[in-house]
């Protein structure tokens, strides 16, 4: 707490709301100098049999055939790798073999109703489609809630055909025709706090994402009354694929790595992806990026959530290219939480309050009053009420003034009534506590401050919480992570945005909804805030797009989604499209595009040599012969992506022409003319040609879209529209410096 910076890093964390344990607990090894690494190998060239006897015999060479124990994955399914417990030096020596593309420590990584589908125009008697029942959805996260209504199986049939998962056989734990397949990924084969070694969901994480990509319809549901109204999937008749890879200590790269390799041979559609790390990793050291290349291979979209780093610059954690970025956008609900001091004045704060102190006033005491000096906490600990650091005796039955938004466990645990906090934090999402509360902005606290310091036997209550309609939604939230890309800052990241706010969804029912222990409020239904929401909801729209076009590749998919994303502005956003990326999405507009921005492999293939990788490394990618020579168009400015992006220098002149290619999937004759609104000052922006004349569907047009001129400022931005009177095709076009 000493620092900014590490002030900072304890609120990223508490915003990864769904994980109560987020200390980063490195698994101790009896081994103590070997840890775990992953060695990927690219696509599969041999039969599973045989390309796992490879990964054995490749460990076996560099530590004996004695330590084999040391294998912990061997992924064969999907793509070709292993995961095993080396040391630095026999990792390196595995990474000078032949066929290998990386070696990397295998990382932690975190856990990054219904009112929000509705909010985006997408009410329940949406036209749907019969074959909405064959789509699977592999959700990669805590796991699941089995006897969840949301998950009910009433009326459904047997599982699609084409599936090929399995359910894992585990105590207490059974699938059915709605919940098609699970399985739990452990690699450390240690479990702590709440875990089951199932792929029940001993979180919330997983049951909430799962139902917001593809719940039931349920009627009447909401967390003790608020955000009622009928819970819902983006595709509630869609099947669901549970891949348990997060615990409670977060979820490792070596599992996230095998929960893809078994994804995408058991036949999903969609990969749903909720977690990642706190900054981008280079594609092939990371197993989401790894993954996502072999799932779009196979014809599978993988989304993702942005990451919950934000507001600061170049946070976005998931950047591939070939997967989905999603940051997390408010709906027009909030909460708000009266504090009430003995003196009748009122402040307005924010949180999720469902307690009900019945306007009783109880005393109040600063936690900088309060410190646990006989545990060795001083009053520069006990303001911010962290853990343990409140004397008992002092704030017992008195509510606590504390100087941080936490997560309320120090108060509670101490025995306080309530909690007001105060800070500087963004107001812009409610948390619940395990106990009444309210987060107040700093210049109301500093009056609570002086009141209690200036009142002998100062009192308060904390009133049970409003829920009120958010006029100015939606705005893209404090903590969704913003773009540039780390890794790729010519392309735009992230791509959209979706709800991430106040969201509610199906709950784990042994996991308190404030994520404390000791809080009993273990509930069906459950409101929470991260990226980890927004992405389901993407999920859930893409896979709404696949049970109209089902033979869509995963790029066709995401440009649906980008190209008819609403608008959001700059005015509302300072980081505008780091922030929003094309705009929130529009369920019901996607899958009536006009015209996509398709992407095939060989063109990720040809970027990546463009971008440095060699062609030794992507024929093991992508296991063919094709070469980096190949790739005449390949630039980053030549992917057909369906936005726009360039980094310059302040002020000097620079000149960047784009190539793109659309497909018609419109009308079969059609006319479409290219409007740039928005030019920046001191820029040029020309499409040419600026008509394409389509005369049936699935023709091809190339135009080429040039940006010239100069800029000072650190983001500018336009936007190209296609419009042919009917479809509205919009892309942003982004200069940063
Ligand atoms: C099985 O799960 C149910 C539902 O949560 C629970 O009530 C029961 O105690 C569990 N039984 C065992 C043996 O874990
Ligand atoms: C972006 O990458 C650079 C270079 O790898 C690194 O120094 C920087 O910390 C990264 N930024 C973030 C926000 O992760
Ligand atoms: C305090 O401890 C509780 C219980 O061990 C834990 O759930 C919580 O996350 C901790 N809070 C903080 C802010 O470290
Ligand atoms: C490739 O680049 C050339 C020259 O820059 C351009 O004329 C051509 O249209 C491009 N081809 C495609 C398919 O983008
Ligand atoms: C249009 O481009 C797509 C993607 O590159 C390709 O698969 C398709 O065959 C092309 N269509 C025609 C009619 O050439």
């Amino acid at each position: 707490m000493a620092s900014k910076t590490s002030t900072r890093s304890t609120l990223s964390w508490l915003l990864l709301l769904c994980l109560a344990f987020t200390l980063l607990v490195g698994h101790s090894t009896s081994q103590n100098d070997r840890k775990a690494y992953i060695v990927y190998m690219g696509n599969r060239k041999m039969d599973e049999v045989s390309t796992s006897s490879l990964h054995t015999s490749m460990l076996q060479d560099v530590i004996g055939s004695t330590r084999s124990e040391s294998l912990i994955y061997s992924y064969s399914r999907s793509f070709s790798g292993f995961a095993a417990e080396l040391t630095e030096q026999e990792a390196q020596k595995i990474a000078g073999m032949e066929g290998v593309v990386s070696v990397f420590p295998s990382q932690q990584n975190q856990l990054h109703t219904t009112r929000s589908w509705d909010f985006l125009g997408f009410p329940q008697n949406v036209q749907r489609r019969p074959i909405e029942s064959d789509i699977i959805i592999g959700v990669l996260d805590s796991g699941i809630w089995p006897e969840s209504e949301s998950f009910s199986d009433k009326g459904f049939g047997l599982a699609p055909t084409k599936w090929r998962g399995t359910c894992q056989a585990s105590i207490n734990f059974t699938c059915n025709n709605k919940i098609i397949g699970a399985q739990y990924y452990r690699r450390s084969g240690v479990f702590g706090g709440n875990d089951v070694k199932s792929p029940r969901d001993s979180e919330g994480h997983g049951t909430h994402t799962a139902s917001t990509a593809a719940g039931n319809l349920v009627s009447g549901a909401s967390l003790l009354g608020y955000g009622l109204g009928t819970a819902r999937g983006g595709v509630p008749s869609a099947r669901i694929a549970v891949y348990k890879i997060c615990w409670f200590d977060g979820c490792d790269d070596a599992d996230i790595l095998a929960a893809f390799d078994d994804a995408i041979a058991d036949g999903v559609d969609i990969i749903s992806l909720s977690v990642g790390g706190h900054h981008a990793r280079e594609y092939f050291n990371d197993p989401i990026a790894i993954g996502g290349f072999h799932a779009m291979r196979n014809g599978i979209l993988t989304s993702m959530s942005a990451g919950n780093d934000g507001p600061r610059r170049s946070t976005t954690a998931n950047v591939a290219p070939w997967s989905l970025s999603v940051a997390a956008s408010t709906i027009d609900r909030k909460f708000s939480t009266q504090v009430q001091l003995g003196n009748n004045n009122i402040y307005e704060g924010i949180s999720i309050n469902t307690f009900d102190l019945n306007n009783k006033q109880y005393p109040i005491i600063y936690g900088g009053d309060a410190p646990n000096t006989i545990k060795g906490f001083q009053s520069s600990d006990s303001r911010y009420c962290l853990n343990n650091s409140l004397d008992q005796a002092l704030v017992k039955g008195k509510i606590v003034l504390c100087d941080f938004r936490l997560d309320g466990s120090g108060e509670f645990v101490a025995g306080a009534v309530g909690t007001v906090m105060q800070g500087q934090e963004s107001q812009d999402f409610a948390q619940s506590y395990p106990l009444p509360a309210s987060y107040l902005r700093l210049v109301d606290g500093s009056k609570v401050y002086s009141y209690i310091k200036s009142t002998r036997g100062a009192t308060a209550t904390i009133q049970k919480s409003k829920e009120v309609k958010d006029i100015i939604a939606p705005y893209i939230v404090s903590f969704s992570s913003r773009g540039p890309s780390n890794i790729t800052r010519n392309i735009l990241k992230p791509d959209l945005a979706a709800p991430g706010v106040h969201i509610l969804a199906a709950w784990s029912q042994i996991s308190p909804i404030s994520g404390v222990t000791g809080d009993k409020r273990m509930l069906p239904y459950n409101i929470i805030s991260g990226t980890s929401m927004a992405c389901p909801h993407a999920t859930g729209a893409a896979a709404y797009i696949k049970s109209f076009h089902p033979t869509w590749s995963p790029a066709a998919i995401k440009s649906a989604l980008m190209t008819t994303a609403v608008p959001m502005t700059a005015q509302k956003n300072p980081d505008a499209e780091y922030a929003y990326g094309t705009g929130y999405i529009n369920p019901l507009k996607a899958p009536h595009p006009g015209l996509i921005y398709d992407i095939d492999a060989l063109d990720y293939i040809n970027f990546l040599c463009v971008e440095g990788y060699s062609t030794y490394l992507l024929r093991l990618v992508t296991g063919d012969y094709s070469t980096c020579s190949r790739a005449t168009n390949g630039t980053v400015f030549d992917l057909n992506y369906p936005s726009f992006a360039i980094f310059v220098s302040p002020s000097k002149y620079f000149s960047q022409v784009y190539h793109r290619t659309v497909t018609n999937v419109g009308s079969p004759t059609s006319t479409y003319k290219a409007t740039v609104t928005g030019t920046p000052a001191g820029l040029r922006i020309e499409v040419k040609p600026n008509v394409l004349a389509f005369t049936s569907l699935g023709q091809n047009l190339t135009f080429a879209l040039t940006i010239e001129g100069t800029t000072n400022k650190d983001i500018v931005s336009a936007s190209l529209v296609w419009d042919d009177g009917t479809f509205q095709v919009r892309s942003p076009i982004v200069v940063g410096l």
